[in-house]
């Protein structure tokens, strides 16, 4: 149909225009409806910095499939996003607030790793088969949260999520995304090299600047 007319309470949004049956979107467009959204979810306050622009510049190519950008600026279509950040850069915000510009694809539910963990020390095993086999989710706040622990037995819990997601990109090209305040070293000593490598093959990396501003 539109995929790129998104209705909005009593706002209309064109994000661009259709030329000889392609979308052909309109990055200003996007960000005023950015700008628009985000003010709905996270509160008036909200709006996307100047300083910023490149990085949402780059994760909207992915979102909206622009196949000959994302080749431009080195971000695979077909893996998920790994958005990394120091705490408070607006990494959750955004991975919540991306997905509405497509919303009839990159659709994905946003969930903490710290619940996932939770989850895992009352049910086991069924906890990683959830989040590890079907779906695409956003892992927010990747290797923070703690060792997972079922009736006395201990569990990487996140580490085996991935690795199962692992197998289900490879199997059907199902997407992950996550997002995370460490990098790739760290997020190597928190889940080993095993795991590591195939985050490589899962995301493409995106990261806000280390000395990014604290947006709280
Ligand atoms: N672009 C923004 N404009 C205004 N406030 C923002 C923006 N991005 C995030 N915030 C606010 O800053 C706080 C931290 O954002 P969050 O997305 O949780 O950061 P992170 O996940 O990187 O720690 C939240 O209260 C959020 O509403
Ligand atoms: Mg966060």
């Amino acid at each position: 149909m539109h995929p790129h007319i998104i209705h909005e309470k009593e706002t209309m949004f064109e994000l661009g225009t259709i030329e000889n049956n392609v979308i052909q979107y309109d990055f200003d467009k996007i960000v005023a409806y950015l700008n628009y959204k985000g003010k709905l979810l996270f509160g008036k306050d909200f709006k996307i910095y100047d300083e910023d622009l490149f990085l949402v510049y780059k994760l909207c190519l992915f979102y909206i499939r622009d196949y000959k950008n994302c080749e431009k600026y080195g971000i695979d279509p077909y893996k998920g996003i790994l958005l990394s950040g120091p705490v408070g850069c607006g990494k959750t915000s955004l991975m919540k607030l991306l997905k509405c510009i497509t919303p009839e694809h990159n659709s994905y539910q946003v969930i903490p790793c710290r619940q996932i963990t939770f989850q895992f020390n009352g049910k086991g095993y069924p906890t990683i088969e959830m989040y590890g086999s079907s779906n695409s989710y956003c892992f927010d706040d990747l290797g923070v949260e703690p060792d997972g622990k079922h009736f006395g037995q201990d569990c990487n819990v996140m580490g085996e999520v991935l690795l199962s997601r692992h197998d289900l990109f490879i199997q059907n090209k199902r997407l992950t995304y996550a997002t995370t305040n460490l990098n790739a070293n760290e997020l190597g000593e928190r889940y080993g090299t095993r795991v590591r490598s195939r985050m490589r093959q899962l995301f493409n990396l995106v990261a806000f600047d280390k000395d990014c501003r604290d947006k709280r």
